[in-house]
């Protein structure tokens, strides 16, 4: 009988502290198992502010002295079209809070290149990284031990944003585009390397994300404007940690607004 696809994991923390502990717990934990695995780790990591305490733990102990960073290689789901040293760059909000804390050989930290003037060529690039470092999963798609992502409170999920042209992305990786949503270009990875990663883990937390939350995990199909129900049809897990705020509107309630939480993302 055909694999019946698996539903996401829901996990609910009742507060921030609890929040950021289980996700640094969940982290290190799929980093150490992967290892085991296969003798390394294949990390994306996201950005946004979501993450920030929890790559401080992880740079903290237990979990500084737990991991072999040696085994880890890390890359980026998205990446904002600025230099590297810039404050919005996800790669220095990585560096600030966990790499430069960690002793993670620099080879091992796989920066998106989104600086360059040719973001096609750049997009090349780094597909070419992920093929080089990652073990192809079906049909030759790179497979990520473990991406992170967060949402945006329009439903997005790395740079991929409501009626992006990119959600379409079947064949690329890696693409690069203006988000007028963000008035900026952002580069990111596609659906299909999403949907092919061994886990996904989605960080959520704030009240301002529990309409978006509902409409991921229990709102009608609309994946063109709620770019996470796209995950629904991941070959992986798929963990959802959230927090109580954020998932407030779970259990079947529709959301306070009745069409999708579109266009209410102020930056991210
Ligand atoms: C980015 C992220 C983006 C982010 C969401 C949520 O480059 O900003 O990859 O997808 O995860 O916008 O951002 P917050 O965590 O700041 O709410």
């Amino acid at each position: 009988m055909a694999d019946v696809p698996v539903g996401p994991e829901i996990i609910v923390l009742p507060d921030a502290a609890s929040f950021v502990a289980a996700a640094a717990e969940r982290v290190s934990r799929r980093c150490a198992d992967a290892i085991e695995e296969r003798g390394e780790c294949a990390i994306a990591l996201t950005g946004g502010d979501t993450p920030r305490p929890i790559y401080a733990r992880l740079a903290r102990e237990p979990y500084r002295s737990r991991l072999p960073w040696d085994r880890v290689r890390v890359f980026w789901g998205d990446e904002r079209c600025v230099p590297p040293e810039d404050p919005r760059s996800n790669f220095r909000m990585a560096q600030d809070t966990l790499l430069q804390h960690v002793p993670i050989p620099p080879s091992r930290v796989h920066r998106m290149p989104a600086e360059r003037a040719d973001l096609v060529a750049a997009a090349l690039d780094y597909a070419e990284e992920l093929s080089a470092h990652l073990p192809p999963g079906d049909g030759g798609v790179p497979r990520f031990d473990l991406v992170l992502l967060g949402m945006g409170e329009d439903g997005h999920i790395a740079s991929l944003f409501p009626g992006a042209p990119a959600l379409r992305e079947t064949r690329r990786t890696v693409v690069a585009y203006y988000v007028p949503q963000v008035t900026m270009n952002r580069m990111t990875l596609t659906v299909p390397v999403l949907t092919h990663a061994a886990e996904v883990c989605v960080l959520v937390s704030g009240a301002q994300k529990a309409d978006a939350v509902w409409w991921a995990l229990e709102g009608p199909p609309e994946p063109e404007r709620v770019p996470a129900q796209l995950l629904r049809r991941s070959g992986g897990r798929v963990v959802w940690l959230v927090d109580a705020a954020a998932a407030s509107r779970l259990s079947d309630r529709p959301p306070s607004g009745a069409a999708p939480p579109e266009g209410r993302e102020a930056g991210g």
